[in-house]
């Protein structure tokens, strides 16, 4: 049997070019291999507020991407989170068997936090619970995650091995993080040592996968660069973090190694290397983009390829929630 993957990802609205080839477009070929659940993950996304209006319109949003990036409904299972209820309901056992020192350590929740953590939302704090239950409730093994989620899927593995022990089951797998070889680390157009992030104020410093060409060529046009110009070697490229983002860009876009590019272009300035980005930029993304704009005009036939997503992830889900809850002594409803 192929394993099995899980991946989620928040509805935060068009997705950025760092989104994009960072973690989505690794997901595609990883259809054909394995046995591939994708979920944009809604139930997620409140435990910071939402605007009803901006969440409907977000999930919409994330879906269709994925879609155009290349998710294949008849090749992979792509649903929404709340659709599938069991997400939610394995989440509350799974808040009964983490332990608060756990999550105390957890920091992605301090550094959302900040000093308002008297503030936040309950969710916000088990949202790694919630985390590992999106991914046992399949039994899936592989989980492609940026850095960032390395430790919520040790927290997983600690509540599957706690879960497993207290009830004396073999149950919930061991779980392995799947760095896509080819996950490119995409940084803010202003900054080179930031990452591209849709919440950075400045849309200047992103790519969101909806930008027309023109926006797409501007924003690369006042990308921050240095004078110098590109050098011949990746030695040289490292201490450059601008050239080496947009050098990377590239490569992703291109389907090179960052050593091939500099190969083609070393000794250009930017003012020439500018121009050939954005081409290559234009030619990936601008498929993308009309995908996206075709399925977000009939949103019907994409909330229903969403429907028989959840039905299919449900279908595997439920005799699992069902395993776990008979092993903790749930009396069956008969
Ligand atoms: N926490 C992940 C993120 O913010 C999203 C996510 C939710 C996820 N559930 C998941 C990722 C399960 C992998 C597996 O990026």
């Amino acid at each position: 049997m192929q394993q099995r993957v899980f991946s989620g990802i928040q509805p935060s609205g068009v997705p950025t070019l760092g989104n994009y080839l960072g973690a989505i477009r690794n997901w595609v070929p990883m259809q054909d291999t394995h046995d591939c659940l994708y979920c944009v993950v809604d139930l997620h996304a409140i435990t910071q507020f939402q605007k009803p209006e901006d969440l409907l319109r977000q999930t919409r949003e994330m879906a269709a991407a994925l879609l155009a990036c290349g998710l294949d409904p008849e090749r992979c299972i792509l649903f929404v989170q709340s659709h599938v209820p069991a997400h939610a309901e394995l989440g509350w056992l799974f808040n009964c068997v983490a332990r608060l020192g756990w999550l105390n350590r957890m920091t992605q929740f301090k550094d959302k936090a900040g000093k308002n953590a008297e503030n936040m939302s309950s969710g916000l704090y088990v949202y790694p619970n919630l985390m590992a239950a999106d991914i046992l409730l399949y039994k899936a093994t592989s989980v492609p995650v940026g850095d960032d989620q390395k430790q919520h899927l040790e927290l997983a593995n600690d509540i599957a091995q706690k879960f497993n022990h207290d009830y004396g089951v073999a149950l919930f797998p061991r779980i392995e993080p799947f760095i896509g070889a080819t996950a490119a680390r995409v940084m803010s157009l202003r900054d080179g040592t930031k990452k591209m992030s849709k919440s950075d104020p400045s849309d200047q410093s992103r790519i969101n996968l909806n930008d027309a060409d023109d926006d797409i060529a501007n924003k690369i046009k006042r990308a921050k660069t240095d004078p110098e110009p590109l050098p011949d070697s990746l030695a040289e490229l490292e201490k450059r973090p601008e050239a080496r983002n947009l050098v990377g860009i590239m490569a992703a876009v291109t389907g090179r190694e960052p050593a091939q590019v500099l190969a083609a272009h070393a000794g250009q300035g930017f003012g020439q290397f500018k121009p050939a980005l954005a081409d290559a930029l234009v030619a990936h993304l601008s498929p993308i983009r009309a995908e996206m704009a075709r399925l977000l005009e009939d949103t019907d036939a994409l909330d229903a390829a969403l429907r028989r997503g959840a039905e299919k992830a449900e279908a595997i889900a439920l005799p699992i929630l069902a395993e776990a809850k008979a092993a903790m002594g749930f009396l069956p409803r008969r």
